[in-house]
Formats: C-alpha cells, structure tokens, sequence
C-alpha cells in the first residue's frame, strides 16, 4: 500500500504524461478472480502499453486463455472508456490474464481490464489498484452489470490479503457476507475511478451475517398447518426428514402431492451458518442471489420442471455451471410427474446421489459442485391418474399402468426409501374451518431430536449423517431385529410379495420410526410403520 501523499503524486505525474502524449511503454497489474466450481483463483491482469499502432496492426492484444466473452470485453471496454470521457492516445496494449494455463470466462474481467487500461494511460496511480479484487461487465456507456460468484470471490480475496473488492453495486451484499473485507459496491466505472484518485468517498457495504443468519433462518412462507387432514402423509413426510429418507408421493390429481413437498424443507432442522454459506456459495455462482439477499439462510427447494435438460439438471455445460441438483444442496430437490421426466435424464442423477457430488470434466479442467439434497418425488399412479382411486374407476387400458410405472428405473426407485400412496382428502375435512393441525415447528422439534441420536450413532462413521446413508453392512449392525421383528418381517415380505431391495430399506425406515420415538430398539409398531411405505415393490402393484 503507496502512503496517501505518494498516490497524489503519482497522479499529477501520470497526468503530466498523458497530457504531453509522452508515454512510450508502461506496465501495470490489477488483480480480478476466476470461478471454478464453488472456489475463485486470483487473475493476475497485467496490462502493458507499447508504442504506436502501426497501420493494419491490431491496437490490443489478449492473452491468457480468454473465451470469446472476455475478448469481446474489447469492444465494450473501449466504448465505456470514450463515452465515460476518457480519450485515450492510440499506443499498442497488451494484456495478460495470469496465470495463463487456466480459463478464463465471462464478461466480467472488463472491470479489471478497464482499470488497467486507465492506469496503464496514467489516470489512476498503480500502486493503489493492487490493494483490490475487480469484478464487473462494462455496459457500453460505463455503467457496471452484475457479476456470478461474487461469494466465492470475496472468500478467495480475503485469504489472500486484499484489502478490499470493487464490484457491482447488485453483488456487494453478496459479497459482504465475508468479514474483514472492505466490500465496495459501485454503478460506473467513472465512479470506481474517482473512488480510486481519491476524489470522492465510498463507503464499505457491511453486512451482519450472524444477524441476518439468526433473523431469516427457517423462515418459510408455507406450513403444515395449512394441510387439511393428510395426518398419514404428514406422517411419513416426518419420516423422510428424520431420516434424511428420500421420498416418492403417488396419488390421483389434485390430492395435494405438489402442496405437502412444498412443505418438507420447512420440517428439515434449520440450517448451520456452514451449511447456509455452502448453498450461499453454489447459489452465488450460479447468479441466481436476489441483490437484496445476502445468505440463503433457509433449506432451498428447487421443482425443474420435467421438460428439463440433463445439463440443467446436474450441471455442466461448455462454462460449467450447476444444476438444480447443487441448487438444492442441504435442501429438497422435487420432481414433480417423475414418469414424465426423460429416462436419460433420471439415470444421470444416480450417480450424484451416491456421492452426494457432482463432477463435471472439461478439456482443460474439472468441477466439483456439492448436491447432497433429498429427493421428493411426485407421480400419479397410472396415465389417467385414478387407479387404486377409493371412488373414481380407472380407465387406462390393460398393461398400461405397468407400462407407466417401469418408465422409472429401478436403480433410481432402489434409493428412494418410502413410498406414499396419497388419497384426496374429504370435502368434509377440506372445508373445515378448524386449524387443528400440527405446525411446521412442532414437527421440527421431533425431527431435530431424532438428528441427534443419529449424529451420536454415527460419529464415528465417515460419510454417513443419518440414518437413510447406511450402506448396507452397517443395516445389518443397527438395524437388528429381535424373534418376533424377524417373523413379522418374513410374513410381510412373503404376503406382499416384496422384492429383496426392499428389505433394507424397511429396515432404516424402521430405525428411524424408532429414533422418532427414542426407542434403541426397532419395536414391532415400527417396523409395521416401514412395511407400509413399500407400494411399489408389491408384485401386485400396478400388475
Ligand atoms: N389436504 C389439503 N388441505 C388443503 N388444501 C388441499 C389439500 N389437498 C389439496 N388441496 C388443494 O388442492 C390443490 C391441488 O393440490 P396439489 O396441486 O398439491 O395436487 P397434486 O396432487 O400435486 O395434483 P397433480 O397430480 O394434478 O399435480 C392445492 O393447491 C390445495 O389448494
Ligand atoms: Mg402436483
């Protein structure tokens, strides 16, 4: 850092310079990030200007593995300078994106280049800018647009020392998350250059994250108090957060399947400050923070609809990007009519599933997004929508309901752990005026304490947090069953016709009946309660 009066100095010389038309070669370096995943590398932008541009020579030269997005800054930086009042004498510039072996994306290195530029020209003093991360599109009358992955940035800023980061006014909340970091949010280029002559004064955004952490967090529009009756399907909805269980909802139109998974975030146990800056970062790169918001500091629930691409599903892409999967990381992923999803689409979410990550290789270089989310899944029963119905007939023909339901694959229903027959409820309980229901919290305060004997039984486990990420051998070990459990087990199994994967199954569902209940021992109520949630596996089922 260049003390205050040297800056001033450094100022009046450049300008001296410009004026004179002296300049023959400068070298000056400003300091911008590139996004990768959810973690930012420092760019090193080193701008040098040559002597004249010899006729038929281009005036500007790129380097350093820039996308088309970065080289057409060009135009846009150029046209931001003239009509922002800078005319600048026409010398050779070249500029370096260091280090030069890793991609750079996006239209927001104008900022940073631009800075360079004027530096470069003598209109701000070098030393000044390397105190500061750039980010920021150049719109062509100077004005700065939003940026993606200003959290990321404003993380990576920190650990390296920078003193402060300049960054479009939209991002600067998102930004200012991160603590002893002086955020700058600003509208133009000209007012980031008078900030840096020192001309005018801006303040630091300043955001308290614990507040706004402690005062939004699990605040959600919806509750379960708002569903009439569905005691049943609340039920096993309590199971699956208990659990972490994902989930499958089958019924006929209109029973309410979109209105009780809209609900299941707001019975998860709220989030950490960890969790919500990891769904902040994922969130923040993929620029899809409201400028206002700061944190998400509630469970996210993302519904794609089912004309969804694969890409946009788990990510990717030729610039990476995340998915909804990673959307929905520490949150709810739903897909609502699962048989109308493309098959190809549904098989690639196997794999992130299992590993709770997803990684996407490019040429050059590979991402990893978190996406460790719960699935809820909705689908009707057959096309029509009425078989099993109580009081509707079901008019598809013979072998159709089959049909419907073998569009999903068996290794994607092999993870979904409860499945849940729902029936409309009556008119009777739907016009009821009474609010008898349960709410939100009530459920929570169980959910939470089931969480925690999971978290005790599990500490020593790498990798598993809850009761639905056992792998197998470890069912087996905490899951076991007395005599009669066995019996009742072996009967179920033989008078449902239950196929083999639904054993295990049946048997976290019953830990975590048990752990609802704080019982150490799986009870024969909960297993009874795990054995119902099998509809799918019945060989009857949609025969
Ligand atoms: N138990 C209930 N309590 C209160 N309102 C309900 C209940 N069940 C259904 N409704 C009302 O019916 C509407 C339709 O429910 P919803 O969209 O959840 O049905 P769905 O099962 O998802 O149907 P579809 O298969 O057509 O998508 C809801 O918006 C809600 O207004
Ligand atoms: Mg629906």
């Amino acid at each position: 850092m260049v003390p205050y009066g040297i800056n001033r100095f450094f100022v009046s010389i450049y300008m001296e310079i410009d004026i004179n038309q002296k300049i023959t070669t400068m070298y000056v370096k400003t300091y911008a990030s590139a996004v990768h995943g959810v973690d930012a590398t420092t760019i090193t932008t080193e701008v040098h200007i040559g002597g004249p541009v010899s006729a038929g020579k281009p005036g500007y030269n790129l380097v350093g593995l820039p996308d088309s997005a970065v080289r057409e800054g060009f135009q846009r930086i150029s046209a931001a300078l003239k009509n922002s009042g800078w005319r600048l004498p026409r010398l050779r510039i070249v500029i370096n994106l260091a280090p030069a072996n890793l991609p750079k994306q996006g239209s927001s290195y104008d900022l940073p280049i631009a800075i360079g530029i004027l530096s470069g020209f003598g209109k701000i003093p070098p030393a000044i800018i390397e105190d500061y991360i750039f980010m920021g599109e150049l719109s062509l009358d100077g004005k700065l647009r939003p940026i993606k992955g200003a959290l990321p940035i404003a993380i990576q800023a920190r650990k390296e020392g920078f003193k402060g980061i300049i960054l479009p006014v939209e991002n600067a909340k998102e930004a200012a998350i991160v603590n002893d970091i002086d955020v700058y949010g600003v509208a133009s280029l000209k007012e980031v250059v008078s900030f840096l002559n020192e001309e005018t004064d801006l303040e630091p955004t300043r955001v308290d994250t614990r507040a706004i952490f402690h005062h939004d967090q699990g605040e959600y529009e919806l509750d379960f108090a708002d569903v009439k009756g569905q005691e049943n399907i609340k039920r096993a909805l309590e199971l699956s957060a208990a659990g972490g269980h994902n989930v499958i909802l089958i019924g006929p139109p209109g029973a309410g399947k979109t209105m009780l998974a809209r609900r299941l975030p707001t019975i998860l146990p709220p989030l950490n400050l960890y969790e919500a800056l990891d769904t902040t970062k994922i969130h923040s790169v993929a620029g899809i923070l409201p400028s206002e918001a700061s944190l998400v500091s509630s469970r996210p629930f993302r519904s794609p609809h089912h004309t969804v691409s694969d890409v946009a599903l788990v990510g990717g892409g030729s610039h990476p990007q995340p998915g909804e999967i990673s959307l929905a990381h520490n949150g709810v992923l739903f897909l609502d009519e699962l048989p109308e999803f493309k098959r190809t689409v549904l098989e690639v979410l196997r794999q992130p599933m299992e590993e709770r990550k997803v990684t996407i290789s490019r040429a050059r270089i590979s991402v990893d997004y978190p996406a460790s989310f719960m699935l809820v899944a909705s689908m009707n029963p057959c096309p029509c929508g009425y078989y099993n119905h109580p009081e509707k007939d079901c008019v598809c023909a013979p072998g159709i309901v089959g049909r419907y339901l073998s569009k999903i694959s068996g290794p994607l229903l092999d993870r979904i752990d409860l499945h849940v027959e729902v029936t409309p409820v009556s008119y009777d309980e739907l016009s009821s005026t009474k609010r008898t229901s349960e709410t939100s919290a009530d459920i929570t305060m169980r959910v939470i304490r089931a969480r925690a004997i999971q978290e005790e039984r599990f500490k020593e486990k790498k990798d598993v947090f809850c009761n639905a990420q056992m792998p197998s051998n470890m069912v087996r070990e905490v899951c076991q069953l007395d005599d009669d459990g066995r019996t009742l087990l072996k009967k179920a199994m033989e008078r449902l016709q239950l196929s083999a994967r639904a054993y295990d199954r049946i048997l976290k569902v019953a830990r975590t009946a048990a752990d609802l209940d704080g019982s150490k021992r799986i009870e024969l109520p909960h297993l009874a309660e795990a054995i119902q949630y099998r509809s799918l596996d019945r060989e009857g089922w949609a025969g």
